[in-house]
C-alpha cells in the first residue's frame, strides 16, 4: 500500500475551505493508503507563537480533523514534535539544501516581502523540514494545495541528491496529489477569491460556528441585483452561492434554485436562507463532534500517544538506515 504523508499548520479554527480543500481528500485517503497525517508544529515557530496559543492551537487542530472523520484506527494521526527522528533528519538534509535554491523558493520570498523583520534561517530552510516530513516515511504521495507545489519539486530535489551522494536508491520520488485539481475551491463570502481566514470573520464559515452564526453570516453574502433576462451569467458572487450549494445541498434543492435564477423569479433572501439551513445542517454534527471530543482529554492523549509511537516507529527505521548509509557506523 502506497505511504501517504500531509502535514497542517496548527490554526485554532479550521472552516468549511479546509474541510473541502483538504480534510475531506485525507478522510477519503485514510481507507486506501498508509496515511500519515500530522500537525506541523516545529513549522509554525517561524512565526514565534505564544506557548500557550501553540499548545492549544495544536489541540483545536486535532480535534477538529478527529471531528471530520479522520480516524486513527485507518490512520496515523501525530503531533511532529513527537517525532524526534524528524529534527535529526532535517539536519542531515541541511547539508543537503544550498543556499540559492532555497532563496529562490515562492514562499520564501514571499516571507521577506510580508515580514522583512523575521526572516530567520527557519523560514529559509523551511523547505527541508517539510521535504523531511515526507521522507522520514518514505512517502510516495502527498496530498497538498497548488502552493506547496514549489516544496514538492525541491523534496524530490534533496531525496535525489541523497541517492546520488550515497550511491544509493534509498528514498524513492514523492508524486504531489494535487488534490486542489480536483476538489472544491470554496469561495469567500464576499464574493471574492477563496474562502480564507485572513479575509475576516464573516467571511468564512468555520467547522464550529453556531447555527445562528452561520444563519447571520449566509445572509450577508454577496448577491447583486438579480437576474433581468432569462438563462443570465450569474456574477462571480452570486456563482460562488451555487458552488457552495452544489456541495451542500440537495441536488432538488440546487436544480430549484437554478432553475429559478434562470427564469427570474429567484429571491436572494429565500436561496441564501436556504443555504443557511442547509449548512447548518451540514456543520451541527461535526460542531458537535468537536464539543465531545473537546471534553474528551484522554481520548486526544490517547490519540497523539498511539500516533507519535506508530510515527516514531517508522522514522526511527529511516534514520538508522540513513545514518548506516551517510557513515555514522560503530567501529
Ligand atoms: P487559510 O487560507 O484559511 O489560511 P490554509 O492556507 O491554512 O487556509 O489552508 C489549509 C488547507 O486548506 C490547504 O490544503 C488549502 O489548500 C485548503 N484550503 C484553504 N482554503 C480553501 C478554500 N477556500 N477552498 C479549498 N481549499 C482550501
Ligand atoms: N507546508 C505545508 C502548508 O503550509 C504544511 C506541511 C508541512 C506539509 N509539512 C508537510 C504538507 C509535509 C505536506 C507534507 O500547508
Amino acid at each position: 500500500m502506497d505511504i501517504v504523508v500531509s502535514g497542517v499548520r496548527p490554526t485554532n479554527r479550521q472552516h468549511i475551505g479546509n474541510y473541502f480543500g483538504a480534510v475531506k481528500n485525507f478522510v477519503e485517503m485514510q481507507s486506501q493508503y498508509n496515511c500519515y497525517f500530522f500537525v506541523a508544529d516545529y513549522h509554525s515557530l517561524t512565526t514565534h507563537p505564544h506557548p500557550a496559543d501553540l499548545s492549544a492551537n495544536v489541540r483545536q487542530t486535532v480535534i477538529e480533523y478527529l471531528a471530520c472523520g479522520l480516524d486513527p484506527e485507518k490512520c496515523v494521526l501525530y503531533r511532529q514534535s513527537d517525532v524526534p527522528q524528524i529534527p535529526e533528519l532535517y539536519l542531515v538534509f541541511n547539508m543537503l539544501a544550498y543556499l540559492g535554491e532555497l532563496e529562490r523558493a515562492a514562499t520564501f520570498k514571499e516571507k521577506v516581502r510580508s515580514q522583512p523583520d523575521n526572516v530567520n534561517a527557519g523560514l529559509l530552510t523551511y523547505p527541508v523540514l517539510m521535504a523531511v516530513d515526507i521522507i522520514v516515511h518514505r512517502a510516495l504521495k502527498v496530498p497538498v494545495g497548488k502552493d506547496q507545489l514549489q516544496h514538492l519539486e525541491m523534496t524530490r530535489t534533496f531525496a535525489n541528491r541523497f541517492n546520488h551522494l550515497y550511491g544509493v536508491e534509498y528514498f524513492p520520488e514523492p508524486q504531489a496529489f494535487s488534490f486542489s485539481e480536483k476538489s472544491a475551491s470554496i469561495p469567500s463570502l464576499d464574493g471574492e477569491g477563496k474562502m480564507s481566514k485572513s479575509k475576516g470573520e464573516s467571511t468564512v464559515i468555520y467547522l464550529d460556528d453556531d447555527s445562528d452564526t452561520i444563519r447571520k453570516k449566509m445572509m450577508r453574502a454577496k448577491t447583486d441585483t438579480g437576474p433581468t433576462e432569462p438563462n443570465s451569467v450569474k456574477s462571480q458572487s452570486v456563482q460562488n452561492l451555487f458552488d457552495i450549494m452544489q456541495l451542500i445541498s440537495s441536488q432538488d434543492t440546487y436544480n430549484f434554485f437554478n432553475e429559478s435564477f434562470n427564469n427570474c423569479t429567484i429571491r436572494y433572501g429565500d436561496f441564501k436562507k436556504q443555504l443557511g439551513e442547509d449548512m447548518v445542517k451540514f456543520i451541527e454534527p461535526i460542531r458537535e463532534r468537536i464539543k465531545e471530543i473537546s471534553a474528551n482529554e484522554a481520548y486526544i492523549n490517547k490519540v497523539l500517544n498511539e500516533g507519535g509511537e506508530k510515527a516514531r516507529l517508522s522514522a526511527s527505521k529511516t534514520l538508522n538506515d540513513v545514518r548506516e548509509i551517510i557513515g555514522f557506523r560503530k567501529f
